[in-house]
């Protein structure tokens, strides 16, 4: 076969040759696919090589023609690869780059801001509300002993509300309060009359779990003693507070009876066609007072508790107060 090669054949096949290997080397997406075209074409026992091998059968005088053109082709396909390789490094490097970019004046992602639990802010705006009426905060512990939490406040030894059943017993003495009135009596054995003072707090009581109950459940203390004050300014004070919470949801109190208050009341309000209860309150019982050494014939005053969850659940229409504690941020982040 080389006998009968002729200069032609070979001038074509180098040709064909060029054009094959431009191309490739044009469609080339990564180096290692340059490397392995450039040992096809150029390589020992490349393409090449087979045509440079099939030279012997040319005239003498063909074979530098031959050899010439396929020094300059090999030159050439060597700058296309080079060439090609480095605009593949560019490419990917531009890529890198745009990859990495920092946009500084992009807005930040931002990690999601939290926010105050309702509880929480429900009571923070009932404290905002006595605080304007001129009390003050003050807190207790919320593991109590018998005395504060009991004997303090009038509550008879066979009261059911010591009863295991409704308190949450640490020993025959100490107990998580079952409310928060024990802050009455730590304010009235510190501070002497007259006081303004509201205590908002966390109460245990041995409940099981449903709609409206749970065995931890948030209450507001309120105290005032001073000179001269009766029922009339409990009234006036608890109706002020009612019309800047809930505005002008109709009011009810209603006779009831608690220990340390005489007489005592319990306040509904109208939510959604039913009267729900939503404070204890009534004239600080002259027994409580004797009993801390205050004189209740000139020291006279009035006392509530108010119950946050009831408060959230009329502001925000919400009818099961377990949603509160669940922690599930679909209820959580509507408020
Ligand atoms: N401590 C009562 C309770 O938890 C609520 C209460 C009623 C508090 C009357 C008061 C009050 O201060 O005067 O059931």
């Amino acid at each position: 076969m080389s006998n009968n090669v002729s200069l032609k054949q070979l001038t074509d096949d180098l040709e064909r040759l060029e054009k094959e290997a431009a191309n490739n080397i044009s469609l080339a997406v990564e180096k290692e696919e340059l490397e392995k075209l450039r040992i096809h074409f150029l390589g020992k026992k490349g393409r090449l090589s087979k045509i440079l091998g099939s030279m012997g059968a040319l005239e003498s005088s063909e074979r530098p023609i031959v050899g010439q053109r396929a020094n300059l082709l090999k030159k050439q396909l060597n700058e296309l690869i080079s060439g090609r390789f480095n605009k593949l490094k560019e490419e990917a490097l531009a890529e890198q780059i745009a990859n990495e970019k920092l946009d500084v004046t992009a807005p930040p992602a931002g990690t999601p801001f939290g926010h105050r639990h309702p509880l929480i802010s429900t009571t923070e705006q009932i404290v905002d509300i006595f605080c304007g009426l001129g009390y003050e905060v003050q807190e207790g512990p919320e593991i109590e002993n018998d005395y504060y939490n009991f004997a303090a406040l009038n509550i008879p030894e066979d009261h059911p509300a010591r009863d295991m059943q409704d308190t949450f017993y640490l020993d025959n003495d100490l107990l998580l309060r079952t409310h928060t009135s024990p802050v009455q009596i730590r304010c009235l054995e510190k501070n002497p009359p007259p006081v303004r003072i509201i205590a908002p707090g966390r109460v245990y009581r041995r409940d099981a779990v449903d709609a409206t109950h749970s065995p931890v459940f948030h209450q507001v203390e309120v105290l005032a003693i001073d000179e001269g004050l009766d029922f009339s300014h409990l009234r006036g004070t608890v109706m002020a507070f009612l019309k800047t919470f809930f505005g002008d949801l109709p009011v009810r109190f209603r006779a009831s009876y608690f220990p340390f208050t005489e007489p005592s009341v319990e306040v509904d309000v109208q939510w959604k066609g039913k009267w729900l209860e939503v404070m204890g309150c009534g004239m600080v019982d002259p027994a409580v007072l004797e009993g801390l050494g205050i004189d209740p014939d000139r020291w006279t005053g009035f006392a509530a508790g108010l119950g946050v969850e009831r408060f959230c659940m009329v502001r925000h229409e919400i009818d099961d107060i377990r949603r509160f504690y669940t922690s599930d941020l679909r209820f959580l982040e509507q408020f």
